[in-house]
């Protein structure tokens, strides 16, 4: 399916669309959405169909404004009312405890549902005129990496989706931080542009930081799921690795005795021997880093190259979305 900009005409097709039930693709601040009428179960099948994902993976549901919560979500909480009221139209989901008429095909048989208002205004639109939530996964097949520009997901879906709008290049480029807020205490399950100290400072309290950097086994209904916890996320095909900057020139040197051809996703490192080396140097602010790691990946996945070596960034807080990204997209988990 070739993109197509996201004109007022564009707009009112891709809206017919997904009263039909049809799948419509369309820019997000943070990464492109695969969009289906959330209160239909079949067209939420379709999304399922068309990634290769699990039906138990639940999705995030794109609403327009804040009355729209209501419509989703049962007793929202002072905390949610807070976070939206601060954050949104922005790059938070927040996990609600969910209506009982919420279809369970789009919360993946739980309880809990994922919301956000997005920040752009091609999404925006798209919410105004089809007046109703747009359940949208990051528009990729299963566990691979996210798209932040139409023809990525034309790459990835071809003509398992009905429409792309195009919008342009994501301006965030990382996906959505999550907070559930559906129990006692507020917790993080998803690293993103908003960051735990942001999101606490709001809530004037401190949240629990779920851990998900371990790969979990096979998905099992009774646990609830966490984002990202495959043994690899967001992924590129060639084998990707993740190496602190003074280990590189030894690691590269080993490849190229063995005559490997080496992609290498350079934070500040400047290789002295790179003729053989497919090499991509990455900004030093960790936002715009964010917002071309995903293409820059690309990139180097479709080199053809024995080995993608990654550059540790620095481990702060403004890196850590990053660093989650990093590490599902590698192969790191202790060695293996
Ligand atoms: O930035 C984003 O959030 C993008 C854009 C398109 O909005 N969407 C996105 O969707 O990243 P997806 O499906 O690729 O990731 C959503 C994650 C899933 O991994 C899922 O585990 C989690 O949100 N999620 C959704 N509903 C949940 C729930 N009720 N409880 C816990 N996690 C939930
Ligand atoms: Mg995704």
């Amino acid at each position: 399916m070739k993109p197509i900009f996201a004109d007022d005409a564009a707009i009112k097709r891709a809206t017919k669309l997904l009263q039909q039930g049809r799948l419509v693709a369309f820019p997000t601040e943070t990464v492109y959405g695969l969009g289906a009428d959330a209160s239909n179960p079949a067209a939420i099948n379709r999304i399922f169909k068309a990634k290769g994902r699990p039906t138990d993976h639940p999705l995030i549901v794109h609403i327009l404004n804040m009355e729209s919560l209501n419509d989703w979500a049962l007793n929202v909480p002072e905390s949610a009312k807070k976070l939206a009221a601060h954050f949104w139209p922005g790059p938070l989901a927040l996990v609600l405890n969910k209506k009982p008429d919420v279809p369970f095909e789009v919360t993946g048989g739980q309880n809990t549902i994922a919301l956000r208002i997005p920040d752009h205004p091609v999404a925006l639109e798209l919410l105004r005129a089809f007046d109703g939530g747009i359940a949208a996964p990051s528009a990729n097949r299963f566990c691979r990496i996210s798209p932040t520009l139409a023809s990525h997901v034309e790459e990835e879906l071809g003509d398992s989706v009905d429409m792309i709008l195009d919008g342009g290049a994501c301006g965030v480029g990382v996906e959505s931080t999550i907070v559930d807020l559906s129990g006692d205490t507020p917790r993080l399950l998803r690293p993103g542009h908003i960051t735990q100290q942001q999101i606490e400072a709001v809530l004037q309290k401190k949240i629990i930081v779920v851990d998900n950097s371990k790969p979990s086994k096979q998905s099992n209904n009774s646990e609830v799921r966490v984002p990202g916890m495959m043994a690899l996320h967001y992924a590129p095909e060639t084998i990707a690795v993740l190496c602190p900057g003074e280990l590189l020139t030894n690691i590269i040197r080993t490849l190229n005795i063995q005559n490997k051809k080496i992609g290498l996703l350079a934070y500040q490192f400047n290789p002295s021997e790179n003729r053989r080396m497919h090499l991509l140097c990455m900004p030093e602010q960790s936002d715009d880093y964010a917002k071309t790691l995903y293409t820059s990946l690309r990139d180097l996945d479709s080199q053809q190259l024995d080995i993608i070596l990654i550059e540790q960034p620095p481990q702060t807080e403004a890196w850590k979305a990053i660093n989650d990204r990093l590490f599902k997209a590698t192969i790191n988990y202790s060695g293996q």
